[in-house]
Order: C-alpha cells, then sequence, then structure tokens
C-alpha cells in the first residue's frame, strides 16, 4: 500500500468545492464545446487542469503582499526580488514579467529571425509556439527513453547530447540563435535532467558559441531529483544544487506560477549586458517598467518568498512524495502511466489507456473528457490536441509520439483523500474504457488551439 507523507503544513483557511450532478456535468460540457480549458471553475470538483499559478500561497507570501511598494520605478519590492534572485540563480540582470511566455516572447523578439532553429529537450507549449509565431523552429532533442512510458530511468527529461551535436552541425550554429533546455520537461512527463547533462548541454552550446538559456519553471523540484537521484549530491542542499545548474547557462526564462509558488509572474534572467539592455525596451514597450514588469510590487514581494519557499527540502519531499503517492496507486490498478512520475504531476498514457482511439481522434482529450464526466475532475491533453502540427511542406498531419493526459497537482492543495477521489475516479472508467470514443475538432487557431478549439464528440 503506497503511503502518502503527511503534509508539512496545516490548513488556516478553506475554499469550498463541490461536486455538481452528472447531467449539469454533461451540459456544462457541451456547453464548453468539450474544452475543459472553456468550463467554469465553479463546475469543477477537483482541478488538476495545471500546477501553474494554482498553488497555495504561505503565510509568509500573504505577510510579503502587505509589504508591496507600488512605486513606479525603484521599488523596494523589486530590491527584495532582486536579492532573492542573486543568492538563487546568480544572474547579472534580469526583467519581471507577468508570466513565462511574456519572458519568451522578449527572448524571441530580440534573438530569433525567420527561418531560425531552437533547440531544447522539449518546448512547452507557450515556448514551441513563440517561436513558431516568429516563423522559428523548435526542436525536441530529448533522449528516446522519455518516449517510452515503461522505461524508469532516472533523468528521463536529459537532453540527447548526439541529437545536439548533429542537429548544430546539419543546421549550423549561426542559425541557432540560442539553445534552450526545459526542467523539468513538462511536455515529456515533467521528467527530471541531470546534473550531468545539464554540464555537457552547456559545454556543446558554449563550444558553438549559442546561447544557454534554461526554462527553469520547475528548478526547484528538478535540483531535488537531482539530490535524490544522482549520484555525489545527497549531502548538498537543493538551494546550491540550483546554483550550480544556473551557473551553467548564459540567462533563464520562468514562470513563477510554477515554483515561485504564485498566482502570477515571471522572469528573463541573463548575463549579457547589451541583451539586457534590448530584453529592457522590448519590456518597456509591451509590459512595463524594468523594475516591475507586468506586475505589482506586491505580486514581486511574494516571488521573492516563494522562491526560497520551492527549495526548502521539507517541501520539497512531501511534493514529490504526493506525486509519487498518485502515481503508485494508479500503478496498483493497471492504470498506464508515465513512469517514474515526475514532480508536479502524474501523465496517463492514453494511446496504451485507449488503444482503439486512434491519434486523429484525440484519444488523450478524450479520457481527460471521461475524468470529468465521471467524478469532475478537469485535467490536461497533451498530446495531438496540443502538439500535432501540418508539416510546412507537405501540410501532412505531424503527430507527437505521446498522447498524455496529465494530472497536475497544484502546490499545497489538495490532500490524500483527494487524490484517493481521483483513483477511485480512474478505477471506474476503466470498467467501461472499450465504450469511449474520440472526438473531432470543429473550430481552432492555428497555434495553441487547445486553449480555445471545438469539440464535438464521435459516435461509434
Ligand atoms: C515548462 C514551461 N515553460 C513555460 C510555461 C509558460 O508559463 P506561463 O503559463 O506562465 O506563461 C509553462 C507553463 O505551463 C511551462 O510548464
Amino acid at each position: 500500500m503506497p503511503t502518502h507523507p503527511p503534509e508539512p503544513f496545516r490548513i488556516k483557511m478553506v475554499e469550498p468545492i463541490k461536486l455538481i450532478p452528472r447531467e449539469q456535468r454533461h451540459s456544462a460540457l457541451i456547453g464548453a464545446g468539450y474544452n475543459l480549458f472553456r468550463m467554469n471553475a465553479e463546475d469543477i470538483f477537483i482541478d488538476l487542469l495545471t500546477d501553474s499559478g494554482t498553488g497555495a500561497m504561505s503565510q509568509e507570501q500573504w505577510s510579503a503582499l502587505m509589504l508591496g511598494d507600488e512605486s513606479y520605478a525603484g521599488s523596494r519590492s523589486f530590491n527584495r526580488l532582486a536579492r532573492t534572485m542573486e543568492e538563487i540563480f546568480g544572474f547579472k540582470y534580469f526583467i519581471p514579467t507577468h508570466q513565462g511566455r511574456a519572458a519568451e516572447n522578449i527572448l524571441c523578439a530580440i534573438l530569433l529571425k525567420e527561418g531560425q532553429s531552437i533547440p531544447s529537450n522539449t518546448h512547452f507549449d507557450t515556448t514551441d509556439a513563440n517561436i513558431r509565431a516568429r516563423k522559428g523552429r523548435p526542436v525536441n532533442l530529448v533522449v528516446d527513453s522519455a518516449y517510452d512510458p515503461t522505461d524508469k530511468s532516472p533523468f528521463k527529461g536529459n537532453m540527447d547530447l548526439v541529437k545536439l551535436e548533429n542537429f548544430i552541425s546539419q543546421t549550423g550554429a549561426a542559425k541557432i540563435p540560442f539553445g534552450m533546455l526545459t526542467i523539468t520537461n513538462n511536455a515529456g512527463g515533467g521528467q527530471p535532467v541531470s546534473l550531468n547533462n545539464i554540464k555537457s548541454v552547456s559545454a556543446i552550446y558554449r563550444k558553438h558559441n549559442i546561447p544557454f538559456f534554461i526554462d527553469a519553471c520547475r528548478y526547484a523540484e528538478n535540483s531535488y531529483f537531482i539530490k535524490l537521484r544522482e549520484p555525489g549530491y545527497l549531502d548538498i542542499s537543493t538551494r546550491e544544487i540550483a546554483r550550480e545548474i544556473f551557473a551553467l547557462a548564459d540567462g533563464a526564462t520562468m514562470s513563477a506560477k510554477k515554483d515561485g509558488n504564485v498566482n502570477i509572474g515571471g522572469f528573463l534572467a541573463m548575463n549579457d549586458g547589451d541583451l539586457f539592455l534590448r530584453a529592457g525596451n522590448e519590456l518597456i514597450l509591451r509590459e512595463g517598467f524594468l523594475t516591475y514588469g507586468g506586475l505589482a510590487g506586491r505580486d514581486l514581494d511574494a516571488i521573492a518568498v516563494g522562491l526560497k519557499e520551492s527549495l526548502e527540502e521539507e517541501y520539497l519531499s512531501y511534493r514529490l512524495a504526493q506525486t509519487e503517492y498518485l502515481a503508485n496507486k494508479l500503478n496498483e490498478i493497471g492504470i498506464p502511466i508515465m513512469n517514474p512520475p515526475g514532480g508536479h504531476a502524474v501523465y496517463i498514457d492514453a494511446k496504451a489507456f485507449l488503444p482503439h482511439i486512434p491519434q486523429h481522434q484525440y484519444p488523450a482529450q478524450a479520457l481527460s473528457i471521461e475524468l470529468y464526466l465521471e467524478g469532475g475532475i478537469r485535467s490536461v491533453e497533451i498530446g495531438s490536441v496540443m502538439f500535432a502540427y501540418p508539416d510546412p511542406e507537405t501540410k501532412d498531419m505531424i503527430y507527437p509520439s505521446l498522447e498524455l493526459v496529465r494530472l497536475a497537482i497544484p502546490r499545497r492543495v489538495y490532500t490524500q483523500s483527494h487524490l484517493d477521489f481521483v483513483v477511485e475516479t480512474l478505477t471506474k472508467i476503466a470498467t467501461r474504457k472499450d465504450n469511449i470514443h474520440g472526438l473531432k475538432i470543429i473550430e481552432a487557431p492555428e497555434l495553441l488551439r487547445h486553449f480555445t478549439a471545438w469539440f464535438k464528440p464521435l459516435e461509434s
């Protein structure tokens, strides 16, 4: 029997949630065009759509909000965040942004030109789309084990170094304005990247003079995985590991809505002074002044505290164990998932669970709809709705290797009984899984279609 760790906190404020009747859930789904992003949160019982901006802030963060200095320029809040940034990341410069995609947009605006390529282990949706929006090419070079949900390797987020070397020599470094690495690898099951791999990626990018930017959304979870799984790091603090990681990079983008444990915020950090000037001008044009980005002073204070708290090892050990608890329970009842589990989420392998639904009928979307219908649980599809794109030349659809349903666990929000309810719901769905049908897309935009597409269920 998997055990659930006692939460290292107690609950001081509660937010009611309720499971509305099945007929109402069905009508709500129809109204939302079978797109869970279009649903009203009040119609959701357990919301595992994302761990982004959905965490519970600590009493220290709420207190920090009250210290927010709302001066337009040079606020105390900015200076407090700058001190935390220096302690954890150590980059020479940073600009606050309202969230991760704003940092990605600025980076692409100042560095990426049409026809150029950006390699990474796997770009997440907004990074991928920001590159495509500027007519660049996002290239995913993760190790092959990432595509095998049954492979139990400890660092399935690693970049494949041979693929990276080959890609650079075939493309030419001049056509790669910067290279990335996402820690942990959200699109590939939330899998961590080893420090050894980060060192090698950094060495390869540096050898070719390609600036190296880390997508740092879940840097604390990744650092703790390194501590637990990589030989030689057990006695090194997670904070020191994080320092070591970022010393290998030229900059980072981050959505602080993840391991900053805030409801809004992000940043773009770098060591290059010229880049900082250009990024700053772009920030002022679109987001806000250099010392607040698109945020209020109080948001900066909450991030400053949250970034430090997310590195606390007692918290991280609970966080990873909670995810593992859900994963172990699903393994026990035979639901195919991405193993080993990542830090922030459990990913169900919808291709294996619903083998009768072909990729063009979106098996992971179909399963996420069933999770809502059966138990009012909101999850997210990470498969062909999110990542299938037409080939630029042939226009044939290129489908991703994985069809996943991500059960993202918001930080410090749900308890063991909520997770047990998720397991019970999946147990029920498993008994009638052969009767689940796929869907078709009725209407969708070209980029980031999963957010707003309209679907129709296919009948047998
Ligand atoms: C790895 C990764 N990068 C970038 C982003 C974008 O961050 P945001 O939603 O704050 O724009 C996300 C959000 O889910 C993510 O998981």
